[in-house]
């Protein structure tokens, strides 16, 4: 092994100790740096690797995430161990590693190569760097890791800030913190909840769960969200609630839908799993209705590994929300019941999790904005795809996933082309009236069956440069000219 080996060799190296980029600093260590320096570069940048080197930028080696997590379980982090301890040397013909040193002549880093087609590129991941990191420490260390804690105080807090309402009520996924919402609404056996017939299945189940009945209704074409015209047509004596879902991250017209429940007399619950920070009318989704929901499940664009959140502007809703979280139990008399409640409690340490998300969220909505630009470009020639649009003013959504329509007929064979090239695309939800399970409730819903069969959704991660970006769209672009 050649520790400087032949590295693709740049253009006017300087002999002098190279000044990198802040990115290309992301990757390298110094082989006096601690075991931790190396753990949060390999966070930070995203890859789980970074390069040793001396003091002048030599490269000594390449240490990688999975050596450093076995050290930290072993206990070296309590030694005076050093990244140099970590440097394995670097092949100057790697073909397999997803990043790569490029050197000057005398074997300093000076950039790295990411070949992201190495590697499994997921339809999501969570974005996690140092901070959430800290924060977990932190919240380990305090011995406060069940839930009772700052952290949970300070995300409900500054969550429901965000969400521009009064009360945050946090629980353990977005399943159960809808079931919460139905519980403290006193809707279950004898009610119907109009649900839209597009949407993670979780919506319907937690409406069944209550004991309740779903009424699955289809989507507006346009929106792929409930519409009040859909809503009216729904109701019945029967109706207590709505749940109108930001799908994708698209906005549902929540002023409109907000007016039409109050004139109906029917609570809103507003289901925001995929939708942190999306607005319509300039309002924060989740600010329309009785009890809003989200979810921080590792996919999403805040997580806390898994978690949820209830939200509502209501004081006597949110305390009865936390009294049921917590087993039905009166607050202010220790185990003293007055119904029967549930278990949803979140714990300090994903709280402590989500507080440090929450402060990337800016950040975190930029790169699923850019990630979804970058789509927009690849595929500006692609002929049939269909990418969604902007929506006019009104509809500020976010990104959850990006997505794309493509003949249902070809949907199979792009899943498989771009399977082999190690990308994941995963397939819309399926209706629910078209599975077993919400047979009782199926009802036609021809937009929604029509999103179940057409739709993918794209890769959407920091990982998702404008350059794979470019080579998804090539796939698509070879799949969609090959002969039917
Ligand atoms: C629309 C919708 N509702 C509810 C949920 C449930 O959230 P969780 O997975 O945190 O239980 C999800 C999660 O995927 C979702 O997408």
């Amino acid at each position: 092994m050649n520790q400087m080996g032949d590295f693709a060799f740049r253009a006017n190296e300087s002999s002098a100790a190279p000044a990198v980029s802040p990115e290309v600093a992301g990757y390298i260590c110094r082989d006096t740096d601690g075991l931790w320096v190396g753990i949060e570069k390999c966070i930070d940048n995203g890859q789980h690797c970074v390069f040793v080197t001396d003091a002048s930028g030599k490269l000594l080696g390449r240490s990688d995430m999975a050596d450093l997590r076995r050290a930290v379980a072993r206990g070296a982090h309590l030694s005076a161990v050093q990244m140099g301890d970590f440097a394995q040397s670097v092949s100057d013909d790697d073909q397999s590693s997803v990043v790569t040193p490029v050197l000057d002549l005398d074997g300093k880093v000076i950039a790295v190569d990411v070949h992201a087609e190495r590697n499994f590129l997921p339809v999501a991941e969570p974005d996690l760097t140092h901070h959430e990191l800290r924060n977990l420490m932190d919240a380990f260390l305090s011995n406060w890791i069940s839930s009772t804690g700052d952290y949970i105080r300070s995300l409900e807090q500054r969550f429901a800030d965000k969400a521009g309402v009064t009360y945050g009520v946090a629980t353990s996924n977005g399943t159960v913190s809808l079931q919460l919402a139905l519980a403290a609404l006193g809707i279950g056996e004898g009610d119907e909840v109009i649900v839209p017939d597009f949407t993670f299945a979780a919506s319907a189940n937690a409406v069944i769960h209550a004991g309740a009945r779903p009424v699955l209704v289809d989507v507006d074409r346009d929106t792929w969200c409930l519409s009040p015209e859909i809503i009216d047509a729904a109701i019945t004596p029967r109706t207590r609630a709505v749940m109108p879902v930001h799908v994708f991250g698209r906005a549902a017209p929540m002023t409109e839908i907000a007016a039409l429940a109050r004139s109906r007399g029917i609570y809103v619950i507003e289901d925001c799993a995929e939708a942190h920070g999306a607005h319509y009318d300039g309002k924060p989704v989740g600010s329309f209705s009785d009890v809003a929901s989200y979810s921080f499940f590792a996919n999403k664009i805040i997580t806390t590994g898994e978690g949820g959140m209830c939200v509502t502007n209501d004081a006597d809703l949110a305390a009865r929300m936390r009294m049921l979280r917590d087993h039905g139990m009166r607050p202010e008399r220790r185990y003293w019941h007055d119904e029967a409640g549930f278990n949803f409690r979140m714990t300090n340490m994903q709280a402590a999790i989500g507080c440090a998300q929450l402060d990337r969220m800016d950040e975190l909505l930029a790169m699923r904005r850019a990630v979804s630009a970058s789509y927009e470009r690849a595929f500006e020639n692609v002929e049939g795809v269909w990418l969604p649009t902007h929506r006019g003013s009104r509809f500020d959504d976010v990104v959850w996933f990006c997505c794309a329509r493509v003949d249902a007929e070809r949907r199979a064979a792009l899943i498989d082309a771009c399977r082999l090239a190690n990308i994941d695309l995963r397939p819309f939800f399926n209706g629910l009236s078209s599975m077993p399970a919400y047979r009782p409730y199926a009802r036609p819903c021809p937009n929604s069956t029509a999103l179940g069969r057409e739709g993918v959704n794209l890769p959407t991660s920091r990982r998702v440069t404008p350059k794979v970006a470019a080579r998804i769209a090539a796939i698509f672009q070879d799949v969609l000219t090959r002969k039917l």
